[in-house]
């Protein structure tokens, strides 16, 4: 496909109002996304874990016009307050997808949204809010066009997400979903994310995915910021072409279940992360002396245990734990005796891997 096959031809249905609602989960990188190109292109393909309690709730209501004006109109509520810090990106978002959903001008719309994890908690909320947006806005086109078909809906659903945050297009399937194209996994595009469809061995089944809460405050950079800095970065042709060799590791350890190079393969690429943030200009330290602690007793209870517990980072502190799920009870016992104390006011996620997003009734 290409952008073209986005581009609806006239709608044969016309809907004056009504409204939809739809979760959308959030997701963790194993081959990070990194870098991009214009018109939110990756710079290399990544792969994430879809997880499952970490969503976005948004309804979107939608009334018809009564006169035909030239601007985006919708309010915006976030859990039950009026919101207007969220305006200029929703307002961005619909700027960039206005030719793939041309009827956006003539409805007034009101957007309520609402995240299941606590506010401002450090988790990006961006990959599920903006794949939740795009899912509801594609509701209200398939009911312009009664006759779209269920894949197409998913593919457009995840095209627009990336629009408007490009993790977000990994958000709307599970469990495991491939974003940019490399040469040897079917179906991957720079456009959508796609689900994982190989052979995945049953040690990655329901794997466990628990965020510690190292820093809750504000992002230090904004990912806008952060993916330029791969613009004329030294190393950044040797980081793209690792990414392609890591996720060609990545498909070779889902299938053999070899969960040491899975371990070697994700604590790698989330090190990687981080230092092309300290290798760039201008650098930035994201770690804090906590996440260091997190990962140096997750290195040395792995080897006294023999478990397989690892750790990902995203752009800041905060640590994500992955487990298999039969390691679980062992694997809590030490986050309750090793790394609590380590996470701001004793704050952690507990999480797992999930299906995708889901309409609600
Ligand atoms: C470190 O998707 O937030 O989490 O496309 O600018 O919205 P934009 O960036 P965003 O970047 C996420 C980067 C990452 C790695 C990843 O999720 O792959």
């Amino acid at each position: 496909m290409t952008e073209k096959d986005f581009l609806p031809q006239p709608y044969p249905a016309t809907i004056d109002q009504g409204e939809v609602t739809w979760e959308s989960p959030s997701n963790i990188a194993l081959v990070k996304y990194w870098g991009k190109l214009k018109n939110q292109i990756p710079a290399n393909p990544s792969i994430s874990f879809t997880l499952d309690s970490c969503r976005t709730t948004t309804k979107l209501a939608y009334k018809k016009k009564e006169e035909v004006t030239d601007s985006f109109d919708f309010e915006l509520y976030f859990e039950g307050e009026k919101k207007d810090a969220f305006r200029p990106k929703i307002q961005k978002f619909m700027e960039r997808v206005e030719q793939y959903l041309p009827f956006l001008k003539d409805y007034e719309f009101t957007i309520e949204t609402s995240n299941s994890f606590p506010h401002s908690s450090g988790i990006a909320s961006s990959a599920s809010g903006m794949s939740a947006l795009a899912l509801c806005l594609m509701s209200l086109e398939k009911q312009l066009n009664p006759e779209m078909e269920e894949e197409y809906f998913t593919r457009k659903s995840s095209f627009l997400a990336r629009l408007g945050s490009g993790s977000a297009c990994r958000s709307i399937e599970g469990e495991l979903v491939v974003w940019g194209f490399q040469r040897n996994i079917y179906g991957s595009s720079d456009l959508y994310g796609v689900e994982f469809r190989d052979e995945v061995h049953d040690n990655f089944r329901n794997y466990r995915d628990t965020i510690l809460l190292v820093d809750k405050g504000e992002k230090q950079v904004s990912s806008t910021v952060g993916h330029d800095l791969m613009n004329g970065h030294p190393f950044a042709e040797r980081r793209f072409q690792q990414a392609h060799e890591n996720l060609d590791r990545l498909k070779k350890i889902f299938r053999s279940g070899d969960l040491s190079e899975f371990i070697q393969v994700v604590e790698s690429e989330a090190l990687t992360l981080h230092a092309m943030m300290m290798t760039s200009q201008p650098y930035f330290l994201l770690m804090k002396p906590n996440t260091l602690e997190i990962i140096n007793r997750i290195f040395k209870f792995r080897e006294e245990s023999g478990l397989h517990l690892c750790f990902t980072l995203d752009a800041g502190a905060n640590v994500h734990l992955l487990f298999p799920e039969k390691e679980e009870k062992a694997t809590l016992e030490f986050i309750e005796r090793e790394l609590k104390q380590f996470c701001q006011n004793g704050q952690y996620i507990y999480d797992k891997v999930g299906s995708g997003a889901k309409k609600l009734a």
